[in-house]
């Protein structure tokens, strides 16, 4: 529609930024419009949008001209880095300095950056209880994000920062559902002791930020934290079993044998938990599931999201 209010979508064939778009094209009601940016329009993750009624723009955020053009004329945007496409903490903080100056340069009335906490905030580097990793991180896909919050807020964009939680999906694509031991028996692997993890289905992160979109000038300035339930491990286990019919255990690791798992982000992730964990009743009071439903009354409670994606959930 001619006078809807256009939202950029970095990241609209990815997870965070995909939710968004089908949430906005699903809508109906014409009032928003969907630009997905994408730095590949011919790949069929772009075709199955344009096909649902979206702008499909072609644009990448290592390239800041490509984003101005990205975000001309539009009412918000959605901004989102990859971290896990490179790890690189620095690289985020580069690309959140280009989203940031490309929304201020083109007027977005309404800028969403996908956030986390700077753990340092919590953690000091000199704090030895977790090590510094990458030379001055303690968590470095949480703290470059968090330290980027500054960088749309001396930039000028009207900025809501979207703390976002761990998606249930990670049981999924991440390596992290249930595995089976040396006994044959699933587990899933934590260390969290019996401290509660925020989780939400990665489809409603997209929901929750439509809401935010929608909610308008209210939260501009203001942090929005998300998530769909919040869980011990153990809790999550006894789901998972209930689920999928077999028991499921909670595998209950310190965080020091967790970062020496030897996967790529081990230390890092490691570290994350560890945060979580210890800092539980700020992280879980960061993330309302009643502000959440509010923003989305379509959220996911952990039972739901694996009724409809169990069965993709592989059990090795
Ligand atoms: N996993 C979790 O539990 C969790 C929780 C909270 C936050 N996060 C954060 O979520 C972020 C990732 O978001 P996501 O899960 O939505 O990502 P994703 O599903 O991996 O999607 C990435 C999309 O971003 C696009 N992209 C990648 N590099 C790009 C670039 N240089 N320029 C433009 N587009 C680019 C790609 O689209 P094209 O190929 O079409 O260009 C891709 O489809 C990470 O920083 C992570 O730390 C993750």
């Amino acid at each position: 529609m001619a006078d809807s209010k256009i939202i950029a979508i970095i990241g609209a064939t990815g997870a965070q930024g995909g939710g968004l778009a089908r949430a906005i094209l699903g809508d109906g009601s014409g009032a928003y419009a969907v630009r997905a940016v994408t730095r590949d329009p011919d790949s069929q993750k772009a075709r199955e949008l344009a096909d649902l009624g979206a702008e499909v723009v072609a644009a990448d955020i290592d390239d800041p001209e490509s984003l101005r053009r990205a975000f001309e004329g539009v009412h918000g945007a959605y901004c989102v880095t990859f971290f896990w496409a490179h790890f690189s903490p620095e690289r985020e903080l580069a690309e959140a300095q280009v989203m940031a100056q490309a929304a201020k340069e083109a007027g977005v009335a309404h800028v969403i950056w996908s956030t986390l906490e700077d753990t340092r905030r919590w953690v000091p580097l000199g704090d030895a209880r977790m090590p510094t990793l990458m030379g001055q991180y303690k968590v470095p896909h949480f703290d470059a994000k968090g330290q980027a919050n500054q960088i749309f807020a001396d930039v000028g964009a009207p900025t809501t920062y979207l703390l976002t939680s761990f998606y249930w999906d990670n049981f999924i694509h991440f390596g992290m559902g249930p595995k089976r031991g040396p006994d044959g028996r699933l587990a899933i692997t934590l260390p969290m002791g019996d401290k509660k993890l925020p989780g939400i289905a990665a489809e409603d992160i997209g929901k929750c930020a439509y809401g935010v979109f929608k909610e308008g000038d209210a939260l501009l300035g203001q942090t929005v934290g998300i998530a769909g339930q919040h869980l011990s491990g153990a809790d999550m286990a006894a789901a998972m079993s209930e689920a999928l019919g077999q028991e499921v255990l909670y595998n209950d690791v310190p965080p020091e044998v967790y970062r020496g798992l030897g996967f790529p982000g081990a230390e890092d992730l490691g570290n994350m938990f560890q945060f979580k964990r210890d800092f539980n009743e700020y992280f879980c009071g960061a993330r309302s599931i009643v502000r959440s439903r509010a923003l989305n009354p379509e959220l996911q409670d952990f039972a739901t999201w694996l009724t409809r994606n169990k069965a993709r959930m592989p059990l090795d």
